[in-house]
């Protein structure tokens, strides 16, 4: 990667897990960006939902605005100007080149993360997220928005946080046609069921996720296969070319699978596994995400924890299987910070 010394704006929408991981991030790589990257950057704007917002052409001091949201604190105090109204305005007035979308996912309508992204590249920003609801609700459009304006609709981290997927697909493998996808895609499952067969009830297994800062107080959206077949969708939409939203997924989340069930498919040398599947028939897909048995003979058995992997069948290469050990807010902002010096060198 080549780059002329260039300085970029950089506009935080949501602040919480993953845009203060990419804040850290950021400052550690901040020499490195310098000498071997050529490239200086500030952080002119962060927008939440409900702890204000700040905007500062000359740039946020980073430490200031972590300390800001370690302690709960308000961010219009760190605004130079008075902050904007709303989030949709501080995209506008902001003047960012980049914006980092991390506000929470809405699996139903993707909004309004893609009004943010659809402002940003209006306004001649690149638009970078780890957030799946664009993807899966307005991939194309957004993308050829991007076009448009000569910007980039990057989301590497949205599926398999920092694992490189969409950037294999785009750069690596041209021409490469996806005809299989498979897939544990949700690591919060795959620790439930790792737990249930040292033992656990469901519940319990449910409780240590929780403790461990995996899993929500309302686990539904893992464990009844939402976050799965959210991922599978952005997979589909983006690597078939067919958009896919998750309620077009036949899904079957992970609530039936019992102790027993678990200790029978032990018996008999196997494992339970949250799997997705997506299969391409012309210009249609069949797709389902329910739990299946798996034996030793499958990669998908080996994988334990928070571990998650996904396999592609194409019609150049034999199966290609990556695998992600210990996702964190870290590997996710690693991806973003990835999609940024993609985004900015045109790759
Ligand atoms: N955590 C992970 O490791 C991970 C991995 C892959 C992808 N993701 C995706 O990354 C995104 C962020 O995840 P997270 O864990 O960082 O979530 P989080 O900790 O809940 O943070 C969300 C942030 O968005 C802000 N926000 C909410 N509504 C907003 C709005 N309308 N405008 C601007 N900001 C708004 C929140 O502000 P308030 O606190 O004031 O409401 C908060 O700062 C999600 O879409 C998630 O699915 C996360």
């Amino acid at each position: 990667l080549e780059f002329f010394m260039e300085h970029y704006k950089l506009a935080f929408i949501g602040f919480g897990n993953v845009g203060q991981a990419l804040a850290r991030l950021l400052q550690s790589k901040e020499y490195e960006l310098k000498e071997k990257y050529n490239i200086t950057f500030s952080i002119t704007a962060i927008a939440t939902g409900n702890h204000g917002q700040a905007i500062d052409p000359n740039g946020i001091d980073v430490v200031d605005a972590l300390r800001t949201a370690k302690h709960d604190g308000d961010f219009s105090s760190l605004s130079r100007s008075p902050a904007p109204a709303n989030t949709l305005s501080l995209i506008r007035t902001c003047k960012a080149d980049v914006l980092f979308e991390n506000s929470p996912v809405n699996y139903k309508t993707g909004q309004p993360a893609v009004k943010h992204i659809r402002t940003a590249l209006e306004c001649g920003m690149h638009a970078l997220t780890a957030n799946k609801g664009p993807v899966v609700h307005a991939y194309h459009q957004l993308t050829a928005l991007a076009d448009k304006q000569r910007k980039k609709f990057y989301f590497e981290s949205t599926v398999m946080d920092g694992a490189p997927i969409f950037a294999l697909f785009r750069s690596a493998l041209p021409a490469a046609n996806v005809h299989t996808i498979k897939g544990v895609l949700n690591s919060t499952t795959n620790m439930i069921l790792t737990q249930m067969e040292g033992g656990e009830s469901f519940d319990d297994a449910v409780a240590y996720c929780q403790k461990i800062g995996i899993a929500e107080t309302d686990p539904s959206g893992d464990v009844d296969g939402w976050d799965a077949a959210i991922k599978l969708s952005a997979l589909i939409t983006v690597l078939m070319g067919i958009p896919t939203k998750p309620t077009q997924i036949q899904r079957e989340g992970i609530r039936d699978i019992t102790l027993d069930k678990i200790a029978t498919a032990k018996a008999k040398g196997m494992r339970w596994k949250l799997v997705c599947t997506a299969r391409r028939e012309g210009m249609s897909v069949h797709a389902r995400v329910a739990p299946e048995m798996v034996g030793p003979e499958s990669p998908l058995y080996t994988l334990t924890g928070t571990t998650s992997i996904a396999q592609f069948e194409t019609n150049v290469l034999g199966m290609l299987s990556i695998i992600e050990s210990d996702p964190s807010p870290q590997t996710t902002a690693y991806g973003l910070l990835a999609d940024l010096l993609n985004a900015i060198s045109g790759k």
